[in-house]
């Protein structure tokens, strides 16, 4: 019997040693000391034994069973602590790696031409504000000097919303939020998104931007315009540029003009850039109407300014060289990326 228990002993040991896998190590669990395990087997053969020797047959069997059991513990306790230390080490991080580059994006020839333009008049003392998109008819026309049957109007012709409310053709609208506000003196500049009902091509789109310009103070000038349009174009297209302003006619300024720069490619001699002009139109200007004025309650009489409106892309596309709108919003990386 004693013999019998050892052997069985051994062959747990051994199988318990062999065990690669919990799994594997269950099998001996039920193999050895299950229902159907050896050592029940054996336990079985009880009955063989004299009354006298059982007690000492049966704590040895129970030793046996305790020994296998302890044994069988410690492998499974050694064994999971592997498979863990395993799958610790296949999810760590090695934090030596070199990292994955990241694609970052790129300024875009807008938002570069708004911050140069930005730059110069803050450091001209003007104030950047935004004025709404969506827009009440009377800022966009009414109070600028366009009253309902005005031709201008139909040159603008829009998203309406409903009746009174549109989406804006032009930032002038900034204007006369600006002098509602009743603070003088104003020096603005204000950038946003228009929308006018354009059919898209290579200088046209639905919806572009402009940045709106208004200096109102006591003793404002034509000179004031001159030179400060003058410093703005110098600054954006190099030193040696000259303007010229030709007479034109917007309803909210009187007397109004169009500012040319001279051709910073050719430097007025003519080019394929500036068409053998020698000259590039850039923006619309002109001294504050006194009506426009007074409809904003300040007093033409003691308070002038002057105005002034450039289209953001035509700046982009002039100092970029881009010879296509489009190209402005498709933003196509392999197209930002040259900027
Ligand atoms: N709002 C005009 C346009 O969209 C541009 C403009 C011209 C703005 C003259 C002005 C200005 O402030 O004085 O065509």
């Amino acid at each position: 019997m004693k013999d019998k228990l050892n052997q069985i002993k051994e062959e747990a040991l051994r199988q318990i040693r062999e065990s690669k896998t919990l799994e594997q190590l269950n099998e001996v669990r039920v193999s050895q000391l299950g229902k159907k395990g050896a050592l029940t087997e054996l336990l079985k053969g009880m009955k063989d034994v004299s009354p006298e020797d059982r007690p000492k047959i049966g704590q040895l069997v129970n030793e046996t069973r305790s020994e296998i059991e302890k044994v069988l513990e410690d492998a499974k306790k050694k064994m999971e602590a592997i498979v863990l230390e395993a799958r610790l080490s296949k999810e760590t991080i090695d934090v030596t790696l070199p990292a994955k580059s990241m694609k970052v994006g790129n300024m875009h020839p807008n938002t570069r031409a708004l911050e140069e333009v930005e730059k110069i008049f803050i450091g001209m003392g003007y104030e950047v504000v935004e004025g709404p998109e969506i827009e009440k008819d009377y800022y966009n026309f009414e109070a600028l000097n366009i009253p309902a049957d005005h031709p201008a109007k139909d040159e603008q012709d829009t998203f309406y919303i409903s009746g009174d409310i549109l989406l804006r053709t032009q930032t002038s609208s900034t204007q006369v939020h600006e002098m509602e506000k009743g603070k003088l003196p104003i020096r603005m500049i204000a950038p946003g998104r228009v929308f006018r009902a354009d059919e898209v091509d290579a200088t046209h789109s639905p919806s572009f931007h402009q940045i709106e310009g208004l200096v109102i103070d006591k003793h404002i000038t034509f000179a004031d315009l001159k030179g400060t349009l003058a410093v703005f174009a110098k600054e954006l297209f190099g030193e040696d540029t000259k303007v010229k302003f030709r007479p034109h006619h917007f309803p909210f300024t009187e007397p109004s003009a169009e500012m040319d720069v001279s051709c910073f490619k050719c430097g007025g001699k003519g080019c394929r850039f500036c068409k053998g002009e020698g000259w590039i139109e850039i923006l619309g200007c002109g001294m504050v109407h006194p009506h426009v004025l007074e409809m904003s309650n300040i007093d033409p009489n003691e308070y002038t300014g002057f105005a002034f409106g450039v289209g953001l892309e035509r700046i982009a596309l002039l100092k970029y060289e881009i010879d296509d709108l489009r190209l402005l919003y498709e933003n196509d990386v392999r197209f930002l990326r040259q900027f």
